[in-house]
């Protein structure tokens, strides 16, 4: 038998799995599952129709082209869209700094690819997007953490931690954020502190990269478009890359993505990109091209806007219901996920078997977190089960909490002296 260890490189050797794919595993094996872990857009949203219809046209065969090897920097016509998309979010790009990408998780890979040296520090939130972890991860980054407020990153800690690792004598390659219903937390970055994050960028000549896939998808009961203005709109000195994907808006399976950056940057990333996939696929970025021409994707954000916070009103209400204050969460304004928090004693690693066993599923919060924390924190996604689902899945996951909650106060008061036991009645 060969040693395949033996084969590997010593950065495959310490690659990563997902937490979160790891979970996409589990779907076939438990029956009747119902998964709150995967940040999957509603399947019943997508414009089968329309995406029919386009591919048909696209595919008459009138277009050698289409089934062809494509440009590295993207299919031109969708190249000039994003730069159409990109000015009514507010930002100025040129094609030139433009770049399609095969999902933004290619960006993300891309971008490590591009700024990290082994050792090279990038700074994430406590808690960040698992993709961007393993993507950094892969490049063999030091990821190094800072502290969340409800309004985004802790700007106070950002610079402590900043100030402490260049005396260390580390290389700072960039800032990771997720400003706009962070995958995992929700959280929506304020204004006031984007504005601040960009001048903090400046006097310490930090790079930003800002992830922006969830932007269009806010709740008008408690967001506005103006809201989720990206931090690359007030960008005057050139330090952010902006990604942004039509994963959740169009659909995922078509892997269509982009970066916006100084196109020092983007001729960088086209580089990396000729050698990771030479042209993201023509097919899909046509067929994404043309329900955006067709005006498809603007008419219906209204309506995944409304569906995705309906499906957060049904989770928060079951969630309410069914554990009343034995659960929190910062209010979700946009995009798909809600960041719960259980009692303290609750450790929702450890909670993942018995939520199994009652064939519920969601991801721990430590799956988010960078210093190896465990915690009572869950990332619920509420964006693709129905109304009904949430609901089932919910009571299960309520009769979980109860469960270990039940558990752990018996042990408690089984074990004499054990920590947490009252020391008097
Ligand atoms: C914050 C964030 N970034 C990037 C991605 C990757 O998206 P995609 O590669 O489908 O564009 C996701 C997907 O969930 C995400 O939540």
């Amino acid at each position: 038998m060969i040693d395949y260890d033996g084969c590997f490189s010593s950065a495959a050797r310490t690659m990563q799995a997902s937490a979160i794919r790891k979970m996409g595993g589990l779907g076939g094996r438990v029956s009747d599952l119902i998964s709150f872990a995967p940040g999957f857009p509603a399947p019943e949203l997508f414009a089968w129709e329309e995406f029919r219809d386009v591919a048909q046209s696209v595919l008459s065969g009138s277009d050698p082209s289409v089934l062809q090897y494509g440009s590295t920097r993207g299919y031109g016509p969708l190249v000039e869209a994003l730069a159409q998309i990109l000015s009514e979010r507010g930002i100025a790009a040129t094609p030139e700094e433009i770049l399609v990408t095969t999902g933004s998780q290619q960006a993300l890979d891309l971008t490590a690819r591009v700024f990290i040296d082994p050792g090279s520090v990038v700074l994430v939130e406590l808690p960040t997007y698992t993709g961007g972890i393993t993507a950094f991860n892969n490049a063999q980054a030091t990821l190094v953490g800072v502290g969340q407020d409800s309004d985004g990153i802790d700007l106070e800690d950002l610079d402590r931690v900043t100030v402490r690792e260049r005396a260390a004598g580390r290389r700072i390659a960039f800032l990771y954020v997720v400003p706009n219903f962070q995958n995992p937390t929700g959280l929506l970055m304020s204004l006031e502190k984007r504005q601040r994050l960009l001048e903090w960028a400046a006097r310490r000549n930090v790079l930003i990269i800002e992830d922006d896939p969830y932007g269009a998808l806010y709740f008008d009961d408690v967001a506005a478009a103006g809201d989720t203005r990206p931090i690359k709109a007030d960008d005057r000195d050139g330090r952010v890359v902006y990604l942004s994907s039509f994963s959740k808006t169009v659909a995922p399976g078509f892997r269509v993505a982009w970066v916006a950056a100084p196109t020092a940057i983007t001729a960088k990333l086209e580089v990396a990109k000729q050698a990771a996939d030479l042209c993201t696929g023509g097919l899909d970025q046509r067929i994404v091209y043309e329900v955006w021409k067709r005006g498809v994707l603007t008419a219906r954000l209204p309506k995944l806007r409304s569906h995705y916070q309906e499906q957060r009103t049904v989770m928060t209400r079951a969630l309410r219901r069914e554990l009343g204050n034995l659960v929190s969460w910062p209010e979700p304004k946009g995009g798909f996920f809600l960041w719960a928090a259980f009692p303290e004693r609750v450790n929702t690693d450890a909670l993942l078997t018995r939520a199994l066993a009652r064939a519920v599923v969601y991801v721990a919060g430590s799956a988010f977190y960078v210093d190896g924390r465990s915690s009572n924190l869950a990332r619920l996604a509420f964006s693709a089960p129905s109304a009904a689902r949430i609901e089932e899945g919910v009571r299960r996951l309520a009769a979980a909490v109860r469960e270990e909650l039940d558990v752990s106060t018996s042990s408690v008061l089984a074990t004499p002296g054990a920590p947490g036991r009252p020391a008097s009645p």
